[in-house]
């Protein structure tokens, strides 16, 4: 097998799942990198390099879709130490603003490099002569340098999905160079936004003591990097086709009925991650009805809480803390037949969240740090009427692009009770002029958009600068 294209990605676009006959079977992950990715992946016959979840051994390249997938197996080991560890707690945390306190551990870090070290060999094996590796996210950011080792002829591209953080908290990390290092073995690093490629070629710069000129890093034996800002959409398309058919439009009115059919639904979609800002909305909510300004009556808040990570500690305390307030709000302000807030702790098909969507006026989305949050864009896409208000955290990538949003900040509760307050109340023709304006912007810079900018602006990296420039510094 050698592929033109080959994707390097944590996990496979496909989970492994049991079927009804409890042989086990795959189904296409809901996530938005699967449809960025699989209309480059078709286009090129590409190869996608990516762990199936659980520590299976020994399972053989297939093809999900038309997209030839090779799995890679975990052991418990490196699951606890690359996965669970390195990847969960310590960089997630340190890359998020330290929401939540970083763990460092050398034998975590010691995981890390093992498994980026086995991915970048699968990649370096499956590749054909000159081809292009696309690699993805925090977990794996040494991948660019160890594949650059093993095949010069390579052209690489990283994208991270997340933050990248100030200089100031990147360099809390004992790995920071190696890290820094790992990253320049691309030929260009995609970020969300403009401040995290500014983050990183400032670090550069600092750290390793290479030259940069704005978004280009000058190597001294010759190659060019560039870092660069690559803000990630969805298939609006998709959503809004989705959200327009008779089976959603059925389902959201089921919902709304199942729901006592309140005057508002608000809506909060997440992972079950202490970055969103679940706890702090919930309680805003809660106090607008505790004030009197909202009634269970007239208001319900559908929290769906997707489980995420659940080995990991913080994120156990979590869930015991959001159940906890939810027991205690629907105790405290619920009726019979009323609760204030309606949690499901699942996940569902995207029909479902696109039939929830249809069914809420009002979707908050509160991270105290988020790359770009899509669940943002994906209501925007499914509101083909231009109804519904969105309220939207500053700190989500989402917030450049979106900004007729109703904006917060997720660590004044104050601030959030008034801007749910007033989305609740705006008249038809505020939220029409915002709404208008929000999927102007959705429906033009969508996934397809987004991965042609990149795989254009890949190809055109200089292969050689041709500067005299000095060797990195030692450190
Ligand atoms: C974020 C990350 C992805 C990750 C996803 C789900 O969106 O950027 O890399 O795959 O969360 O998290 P999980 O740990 O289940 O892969």
């Amino acid at each position: 097998m050698s592929a033109d294209l080959v994707i390097v990605a944590n996990r496979l676009p496909v989970d492994r799942v049991e079927q009804p006959d409890g042989t086990p079977g795959w189904r296409t992950s809901p996530g938005g990198l699967v449809t960025a990715i699989e209309p480059v992946m078709r286009a090129n016959d590409g190869t996608w390099i990516g762990w199936p979840g659980g520590t299976d051994a020994g399972l053989e390249p297939f093809e999900a879709d038309g997209m030839k997938l090779v799995p890679m197996s975990m052991t418990q080991a490196e699951i606890e130490g690359h996965y669970e560890g390195f990847s969960n707690g310590t960089l997630w945390p340190l890359y998020h603003d330290l929401v939540a306190k970083p763990e460092f551990h050398r034998e975590w870090w010691d995981a890390y490099v093992g498994v980026n070290r086995r991915f970048a060999e699968k990649a370096a094996e499956l590749a054909s002569e000159g081809a292009t590796v696309w690699v993805h996210d925090y977990q794996m950011q040494l991948v660019p340098q160890m594949l650059r080792e093993l095949r010069p002829d390579l052209r690489i591209g990283f994208y991270l999905h997340i933050p990248f953080p100030p200089a100031e908290l990147f360099q809390q990390l004992p790995w920071r160079r190696q890290l820094l290092e790992g990253l320049l073995g691309a030929d260009m690093i995609g970020f969300q936004l403009p401040g995290g490629a500014q983050n990183f070629v400032r670090l550069v710069r600092q750290r390793v003591g290479h030259k940069t000129h704005r978004d280009l890093v000058y190597l001294p034996d010759g190659r060019t990097v560039r870092a660069a800002p690559f803000p990630i959409s969805i298939d609006a398309a998709g959503f809004e086709s989705m959200a327009r058919s008779e089976p959603v439009a059925r389902r959201a009115e089921e919902i709304r009925t199942a729901l006592g059919n309140p005057r508002k639904v608000f809506l909060g979609i997440d992972r079950l991650d202490y970055t969103k800002g679940i706890y702090a909305r919930l309680r805003a909510f809660s106090e607008l009805i505790a004030d009197g300004h909202l009634d269970v009556e007239d208001a319900v808040f559908v929290q769906v809480a997707v489980p995420s990570r659940e080995q990991v500690e913080q994120y156990r305390i979590l869930r015991d803390e959001i159940d906890r307030l939810v027991g205690r709000i629907n105790g405290d302000l619920g009726r019979i037949g009323r609760p204030a807030i309606s949690y499901l702790h699942s996940s569902y098909p995207r029909e479902e969240m696109a039939a929830l969507y249809r069914a809420a006026d009002v979707m908050v989305v509160t991270p105290y740090r988020d790359g770009m949050n899509l669940v943002a864009k994906e209501y925007v896409a499914c509101r083909f009427e231009d109804t519904g208000a969105l309220v939207l955290s500053e700190f989500a990538g989402a917030a450049d692009e979106l900004r007729q949003a109703w904006l917060v900040n997720p660590y004044d509760i104050n601030g959030m009770k008034s801007a749910l307050l007033e989305a609740y109340r705006a008249d038809d023709k505020e939220t029409r002029r915002r709404m208008k304006a929000m999927r102007k912007t959705v429906t033009q810079h969508d996934v397809a958009a987004w991965a042609d900018a990149f795989m254009n602006d890949l190809a055109e990296v200089p292969g050689s600068h041709g500067k005299a420039v000095r060797p990195a510094k030692r450190s």
